[in-house]
């Protein structure tokens, strides 16, 4: 009989955060470190990807002994190893890929490869009593993707509907960088919301008919990039979403509200058409923008029952993996007890 799986430790280093978790059967949360990057990024306005891998190494197994002293455990207590297998930045995943095989190796470990997008999903079995059921209705709002997910039973899914172009946060951090407010956009466009007038802008939501549980953000991002513009009588030019612009500050608070306003509403309305139409037993959100205080409040006045887990499990952690890698083990899927390899996938798909 194969030895039962229910300590998990898990890492994660898909993109600009270095994180380790140790999850006991699947949601007793061990120990859950994270060393985020970001302001070593900030001062480039976004991830820079050779920047990113070369931190993840520097601090991926001080991560690793810094989550086994947190759980005061040793790799005895540790029954298989997670890691994240992609999508992400190619450089940040194949440390933690290669960390995990070296380790698995060494300490005689199965390995469960584990998909970001659908971690992001399963952060909600992570600290709610009460856990989802299935039919489970998914929203995932991260920097890379939008989707829209319908589980009809544990680990077994469709994509509803996702983005056609930018990614929610990827257009956080896109207009957040044109109004010159700092890396990461997401919080920081939220901070200077708060003193603005979500209804001094009119930004558009793109019109992809009345059916449709798809998303699009880069109409809304070149609307903000010309109200900008208008704003200080620049002409448009072909790079201009590159640029840095100055505005009086109430401006700046004036177009953070009014888009920020603008996203929620997009994707409020696509979690409630996707509700109304299959009617789940449950609803999760995930992913580093269901961080946002508005997004979150919106979401709620219109399906109250919805999981929103607390915003450190929206961005970017472990505990995630370990979460789903927890409930892969149980269903058999994915674990490799051999410890071979574990292949980091950029563009690793959700279909
Ligand atoms: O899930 P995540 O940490 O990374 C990916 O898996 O992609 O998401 C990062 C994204 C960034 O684009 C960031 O601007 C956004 O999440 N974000 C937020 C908030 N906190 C992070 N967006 C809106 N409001 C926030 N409070």
């Amino acid at each position: 009989m194969k030895p039962q799986i229910k300590t998990i430790l898990a890492i994660e280093s898909s993109c600009d955060e270095t994180a380790c978790a140790i999850i006991r059967d699947g949601r007793e949360m061990l120990a859950n470190i994270i060393a985020s990057q970001a302001d070593l990024h900030a001062q480039f306005g976004g991830v820079v990807p050779e920047v990113a891998a070369r931190s993840h190494i520097e601090v991926v197994i001080p991560v690793i002994e810094e989550a086994l002293e947190e759980a005061k455990l040793t790799w005895d207590d540790i029954d298989a190893i997670a890691v994240t297998r992609g999508p992400g930045l190619i450089g940040s995943l194949l440390i933690g890929t290669l960390t995990a095989q070296v380790i698995a190796r060494e300490k005689q470990k199965p390995l469960i490869g584990v998909n970001h997008i659908l971690a992001h999903a399963y952060a909600s079995f992570l600290t709610d009593k009460q856990q989802p059921d299935f039919p489970m209705l998914a929203l995932v709002v991260s920097g890379g993707d939008t989707r829209l997910m319908l589980f009809q039973e544990d680990l077994s899914f469709e994509t509803l509907g996702a983005t056609r172009d930018d990614a929610a946060g990827e257009a956080f951090d896109k207009v957040a960088k044109l109004l010159g407010l700092p890396y990461p956009g997401g919080p920081n466009i939220s901070r200077v919301a708060e003193s603005g007038d979500d209804s001094a802008y009119s930004f558009p939501i793109a019109k992809l008919g009345p059916e449709s549980l798809e998303f699009s953000f880069s109409g809304l991002k070149t609307a903000v990039l010309r109200q900008v513009q208008e704003i200080i009588g620049d002409q448009p030019g072909l790079s201009d979403l590159r640029k840095t612009y100055q505005l009086p500050p109430q401006a700046v608070s004036d177009i953070a509200a009014s888009f920020e306003k603008t996203v929620v509403e997009t994707l409020v309305r696509g979690l409630v058409r996707a509700y109304d139409r299959y009617s789940p037993a449950s609803v999760v959100i995930g992913g580093g923008v269901s961080a946002s205080k508005r997004l979150r409040k919106e979401i709620l006045k219109a399906i109250p029952e919805t999981h929103i887990v607390e915003p450190v499990f929206c961005t970017d952690n472990a505990a995630m993996i370990g979460a789903l890698a927890y409930r892969m083990a149980q269903a058999g899927i994915g674990v490799n007890a051999e410890a071979e390899t574990i292949e980091a996938d950029s563009s690793l798909d959700v279909l």
